[in-house]
């Protein structure tokens, strides 16, 4: 790997700002993945992200705003949305809102939707970042569609071949993808599982909220089958790997003589979110025949866990 151009992908976070602001395209972290950011007013930047990502023009972005008050403007919001915004934000929580008419933000950015996903991020320098470059910034993960999602700053020059520029904000803390969230005329819908597990949202809210169903017009249409996948074939629920299969374990492990991460010993779930799509990253550069992977329990952050590993194992 050519190391002189990897390091040269990173950048400042004055030089960020200043990239985003020119119309420019720029990576930054943010506490769930690194995204690949862009002005989201300026149709030509909002479609180099597409370019570079390789992402369907039909999958919309979620553009990240440095406050409540900017997402006010570009977005209508019910009760249930201002519940949640003001119990999560800033935080790893995306609403889809309807859009508030005449808000400025490319067509492209909500791929012919009338709602838009937005989202104020809590990660200090993703802020300082959308304050400094003065525009929403519209930003999917920074990784190449369909591959695993980028928490580190090395994942986007690796996935990009140092040809995105990265500021470089350290390991992401969530580690899996914001959840998010519909609200619309007083119904509320999770469209994704992500770093705040439902029930924290049903408590925020005193009620039940549903899974978007596949397939119903509602749902968010970046949920494929497969996604998130590395090059190497997953096989979960494995509580005994084979003999030198790689293995993701989580809690006490087996005996295993392939190559092993843990993705919590103790079999904390934020920590195994926070570990997930590194050592997965790790597991695959090692070019092992398959991973197999350990049940991970569908409770809480398990739910989001499990749903982006379904996806990567899919073929
Ligand atoms: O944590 C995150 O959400 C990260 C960081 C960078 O903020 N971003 C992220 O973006 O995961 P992306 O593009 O990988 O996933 C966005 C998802 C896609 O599944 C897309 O279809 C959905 O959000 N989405 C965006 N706008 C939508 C809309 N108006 N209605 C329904 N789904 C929408
Ligand atoms: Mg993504």
């Amino acid at each position: 790997m050519d190391k002189s151009r990897n390091l040269s992908a990173r950048v400042d976070s004055t030089t960020a700002a200043a990239i985003l602001s020119a119309g420019g395209i720029c990576a930054f972290a943010t506490e769930t993945v690194y995204g690949l950011g862009a002005d989201a007013r300026n149709a030509d930047a909002v479609l180099a992200i597409y370019e570079a990502k390789g992402r369907p023009r039909f999958n919309p972005l979620i553009v990240h705003c440095a406050n409540s008050a900017m997402a006010e403007t570009l977005v209508v919001f019910d009760d249930n949305a201002r519940t949640l915004a003001e119990r999560f934000w800033p935080g790893p929580l995306t609403l889809v809102l309807p859009i508030r008419p005449g808000n400025g933000i490319a067509d492209i950015v909500t791929a012919g939707l009338d709602t838009l996903a937005v989202r104020v991020p809590a990660h200090a320098m993703a802020r300082a970042l959308i304050a400094a470059a003065l525009c929403p910034i519209a930003a999917p993960s920074a990784n190449p569609s369909g591959t695993l999602s980028p928490t580190r700053a090395q994942d986007v020059v690796d996935g990009f071949a140092g040809r995105v520029p990265v500021l470089d904000g350290g390991a992401c803390i969530s580690g899996v993808e914001s959840t998010i969230i519909a609200c619309r005329d007083g119904a509320v819908i999770q469209l994704r599982a992500g770093a705040i597990a439902n029930q924290e949202i049903e408590a925020a809210l005193g009620r039940k909220v549903p899974r978007a169903e596949k397939g119903s017009p509602v749902a968010a249409p970046g949920m494929l089958a497969r996604h998130y996948a590395p090059r190497t074939q997953l096989c979960l629920d494995v509580d005994n790997p084979e003999p030198g299969e790689a293995y993701l374990g989580f809690g006490p492990l087996p005996g295993c003589n392939g190559p092993t991460r843990n993705l919590s010993p103790s079999g904390d779930l934020a920590e195994a979110a926070r570990n997930l799509f590194a050592m997965l990253h790790e597991l695959d550069a090692l070019g092992a025949g398959s991973i197999a992977v350990a049940p991970i329990p569908e409770t809480g952050l398990g739910e989001a866990i499990n749903d982006r590993l379904r996806r990567a194992a899919e073929r």
